[in-house]
């Protein structure tokens, strides 16, 4: 993609509503000199009012009437993992989307496997008993070395989850669209073929981008695919996974239970029945946080490809949808 042919100062509009992340997140842009022109902005009206002059946005969920009043617009860097609210269509088609790949991978590992760790380590049980001022000698932790896990969506973010659980000895199997085989993992399936992976699973991690092929596709079938001992990890996105059927399988304990970091409305409203399920672990869309240092460097290099006119790295397909 070549940069509008015009002279001046490439405008970029930075956007995150998070407090001063805006402005963490733009110190950190590297350009030549008089190269470009930043708007740090943390609200839509900061937004809109610099959408007219902006060729390039880097954001964080920017307000979606933000692309309507941007017509130089050519560039869209993601700050986050996934790129689902990016792909809408307010934003025009010959926008470029681009994502962060590489650095999400390390956190959620970290995340996935702590708390597979935590139920095996049965940390809960422990904690409990002492609080009781109880020694319970007679219940022993299990480990991961041995289990299954199953994984599904194998990005750059689900084939580091699938290399941290070998690291442990876990056995794991993937489920992708294409099938196709990748190092990380013993085996992959075919999405069509999942249910053979998760009568196998002691966890299904869920970590495939949202999409029109993936909206709610964990449902009814998938939940009764998986033995009763099994765990499921959502660390991708709420609206895959058939929320109210989840719950019934939890409630019911057709599973064994739930982590769950991302919900189909966040934050979960506090009426939500999910909060009360005992096997249910709620945390708060933190599996994998968008760090400015992470991010900015990757910004970086693609906004010294895209002044120089070469191509961008990391495009989304926005037919495929990631
Ligand atoms: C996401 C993120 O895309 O947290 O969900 O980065």
């Amino acid at each position: 993609m070549k940069p509008a042919r015009r002279s001046g100062p490439r405008t970029i509009l930075v956007y995150n509503p998070d407090g001063d992340e805006a402005a963490r997140y733009a110190a950190l842009i590297r350009a030549p000199r008089r190269a470009v022109t930043l708007h740090v902005c943390a609200t839509a009206a900061e937004a809109e009012a610099a959408a007219a002059g902006a060729e390039i946005v880097f954001a964080w969920k920017p307000p979606l009437t933000v692309y309507g009043k941007a017509p130089r617009l050519r560039w869209l860097q993601a700050m986050g993992a996934g790129v689902d609210w990016a792909l809408v269509p307010e934003l025009p088609r010959h926008v470029v989307v681009t994502r962060a790949p590489g650095i999400f991978g390390p956190w959620m590992s970290e995340y996935v496997l702590g708390w597979c760790l935590s139920i095996t380590q049965k940390t809960e049980t422990y904690r409990q008993a002492q609080r009781a001022r109880r020694w319970i000698g007679e219940v022993m932790p299990d480990r991961l070395r041995g289990k299954t896990m199953v994984v599904i969506g194998l990005g750059d973010i689900g084939r580091h989850i699938a290399r941290s659980a070998r690291s442990l000895g876990m056995r794991v199997l993937g489920v992708s669209r294409s099938g196709r085989a990748v190092p990380e993992a013993h085996r992959v399936y075919r999405m069509a073929a999942m249910t053979t992976a998760l009568a196998a699973a002691d966890f299904v991690v869920l970590v495939t981008p949202l999409t029109e092929d993936t909206r709610g596709f964990f449902g009814d079938e998938a939940l009764a695919a998986l033995p009763a001992h099994a765990w499921l990890v959502n660390i991708g996105r709420g609206a895959l996974v058939d929320e109210p059927a989840l719950e019934d399988a939890l409630r019911t304990r057709r599973i064994a239970g739930a982590v769950l970091d991302v919900f189909i409305e966040e934050p979960l409203r506090p009426d939500h029945p999910l909060w009360g399920l005992p096997n249910a672990i709620i945390t708060p869309h933190i599996s994998g946080p968008s760090t400015p240092e992470e991010i900015a460097p990757i910004f970086n290099d693609n906004l010294a490809r895209y002044l120089a006119g070469r191509p961008l790295r990391h495009v989304v397909d926005r037919k495929r949808g990631y």
